[in-house]
C-alpha cells in the first residue's frame, strides 16, 4: 500500500508508523528523522534546514521534496511506502503526485490523525526519542523499562529540540496554515480516513487496521 500519515506534532505518526510498517512490510520514510539526522551529522543539508526546524517552521519545498525523491528510489520503496510527515504543504503534495505519475502509481490512502489541539502540549514534553532508530516514549503514556534507555538497543533516549511548549505553538501554527489544506486536497480525491488519534494507542492501530484491511 502507498501510504500518508497526516495530523499535528504528538498526534501519534511516529508511534504508530513502526506498526504499520511491520505489518505491511512497507518502507517507512518521515522527513523529520531524516532531517534530524542530516541536522545532527552536520551535512549541507541539515545546516539549511536546523534554522527553520529549531524554530518549529517549516524546511523549504525544495529541500524536503528533494529528500523525498531521492528516498524513494530505494529498492524497498517501489511495493509501497508509509510517509510521516510528508506532505505537509499543496506544494509538496502535487510534488508528490508528480513524482507517482512518472511511476504510474498514485496514494492508496491518506490517515488523519485528527486531534484536538489541548491535548498535544502534555504529549510534546514528555516526549523521549531514540535518535537512530526514531522510535519515541512518553514518560506517563508509553514509559521505557528503564527510564532514559531505549527498550530495543539499551542506547539513550533524548528529547528534541523542538519539543518545548514554546516551540510548539510555532509548529501548530504552520500545521493549522500549511498543512490543513494538504488535508482538503486529498479529501477532494476521496482518500482521506480519519482516525481518533486521542485514544490510547492500541485503540488508534485498531483503527488504522479496520481502515487498511
Ligand atoms: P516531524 O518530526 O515530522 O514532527 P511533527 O510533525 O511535529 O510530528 P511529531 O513527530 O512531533 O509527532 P508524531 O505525530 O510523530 O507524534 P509521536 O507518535 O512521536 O517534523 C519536525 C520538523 O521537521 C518540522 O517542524 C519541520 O521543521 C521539519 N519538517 C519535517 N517534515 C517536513 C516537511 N514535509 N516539510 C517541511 N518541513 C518539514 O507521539 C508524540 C508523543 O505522544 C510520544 O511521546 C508518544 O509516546 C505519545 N503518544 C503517541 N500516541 C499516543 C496516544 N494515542 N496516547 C497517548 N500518548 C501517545
Ligand atoms: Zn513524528
Ligand atoms: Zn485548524
Amino acid at each position: 500500500k502507498r501510504l500518508i500519515l497526516v495530523g499535528p506534532p504528538g498526534s501519534g505518526k511516529g508511534t504508530q508508523s513502526p506498526i504499520i510498517k511491520d505489518e505491511y512490510c512497507l518502507c517507512h520514510l518521515a522527513t523529520g528523522d531524516m532531517l534530524r539526522a542530516a541536522v545532527a551529522a552536520k551535512t549541507p543539508l541539515g545546516v539549511k534546514a536546523k534554522q527553520a526546524m529549531d524554530k518549529g517552521e517549516l524546511v523549504s519545498d525544495d529541500l524536503v521534496v528533494g529528500i523525498i525523491d531521492e528516498a524513494m528510489k530505494k529498492p524497498s520503496c517501489q511495493k509501497g511506502f508509509i510517509l510521516d510527515g510528508f506532505p505537509r504543504t499543496v506544494v509538496q503534495a502535487q510534488k508528490l503526485d508528480e513524482m507517482l505519475e512518472k511511476k504510474g502509481t498514485k496514494v492508496d490512502k491518506v490517515l488523519n490523525f485528527a486531534i484536538d489541539d489541548s491535548i498535544l502540549e502534555e504529549r510534546i514534553t514528555g516526549r523521549w526519542i531514540h535518535p537512530s532508530s526514531g522510535r519515541s516514549y512518553h514518560t506517563k503514556f508509553a514509559p521505557p523499562k528503564v527510564p532514559g534507555v531505549d527498550d530495543v538497543t539499551g542506547e539513550p533516549l533524548i528529547q528534541r529540540k523542538d519539543d518545548t511548549a514554546e516551540v510548539l505553538k510555532s509548529r501548530l501554527e504552520a500545521f493549522h496554515k500549511q498543512t490543513e489544506p494538504v488535508i482538503d486536497y486529498y479529501s477532494k480525491k476521496g482518500l482521506v480516513a480519519n482516525l481518533h488519534a486521542e485514544k490510547p494507542p492500541k485503540e488508534v492501530t485498531a483503527e488504522v487496521q479496520k481502515v487498511l484491511s
